[in-house]
């Protein structure tokens, strides 16, 4: 887990995906005043920036570990343990919600969906963003391995491509007004090599990136889909 953490971290830290955050709390409306749920809060950094712009931010997440680094990187943010499908929250208590990067290991992301509409008050707002497993894009020498392996490693979610459906899924859970936009990320450094790591540990696949690495010739690119829309 620490390792995921550790290549969230990194990531985060990305000039574009900071403004990529930024862009999804923007899609939640006026933060002053707001009540938003993060839901799979990872270690909490959203909850942390929806607070500094004025949210009341509760951050939920099932993972033990999870909660627990998010409690100590930002022990003033609000972290509880729980899940999409059942969330710690009474119904209509919160005015935005938020998943970001955690619906692709949902089996039923409807389901989540449904949960998502019973803790929004009406009229809420909602913001998902997250990357389709299936378009993430590497330059390699060997194009043929890359996508096995790229598709591989999409299949051992349970919902890889659910970023594309982003849009319908909220259409038909009832959400009204979708905003869609593509946002895409490009790694050409540490971040890159980490994530092909979490890709695969195909040794020779893996010698070639690292060599890019060394010789600066990675390259990923990865198109993160956010859609946001009314209660
Ligand atoms: C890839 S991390 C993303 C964390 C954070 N949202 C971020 O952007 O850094 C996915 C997160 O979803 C959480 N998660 C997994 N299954 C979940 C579920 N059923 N309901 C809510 N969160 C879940 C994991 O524990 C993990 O923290």
């Amino acid at each position: 887990m620490s390792s995921l953490l550790a290549v969230l971290d990194a990531g985060d830290a990305q000039p574009a995906a900071v403004r990529l955050r930024a862009r999804s709390y923007d899609l939640l409306g006026d933060l002053p005043g707001q009540t938003v749920v993060d839901v799979g809060c990872g270690g909490g950094r959203a909850v942390a920036e929806l607070a500094e712009r004025g949210a009341g931010a509760i951050g939920v997440d099932p993972g033990p570990e999870m909660i627990a680094a998010a409690r100590k990187r930002f022990p003033s943010g609000e972290f509880r343990h729980g899940d999409a499908y059942d969330l710690p929250l009474e119904s209509g208590s919160v005015t935005g919600y938020r998943a970001d990067k955690v619906l692709h290991l949902l089996d039923d992301p409807a389901r989540a969906m449904a949960e998502a509409r019973r803790v929004l008050a009406p009229g809420g707002r909602i913001a998902l963003l997250g990357s389709d497993w299936d378009t993430i894009v590497i330059d390699s020498d060997d194009p043929a391995t890359t996508r096995r392996l790229v598709h591989a490693k999409a299949d051992s979610f349970p919902s890889p491509r659910i970023a594309r459906r982003h849009r319908n899924l909220l259409l038909d859970a009832g959400f009204t007004d979708p905003v869609v936009e593509v946002h895409t990320l490009v790694l050409t450094d540490d971040t890159a090599l980490a994530l092909v790591h979490r890709i695969t540990d195909d040794p020779a696949w893996l010698a070639e990136q690292t060599e890019r690495h060394r010789t600066d010739r990675i390259f990923v690119a990865i198109p993160m889909f956010l859609v946001a829309a009314q209660g």
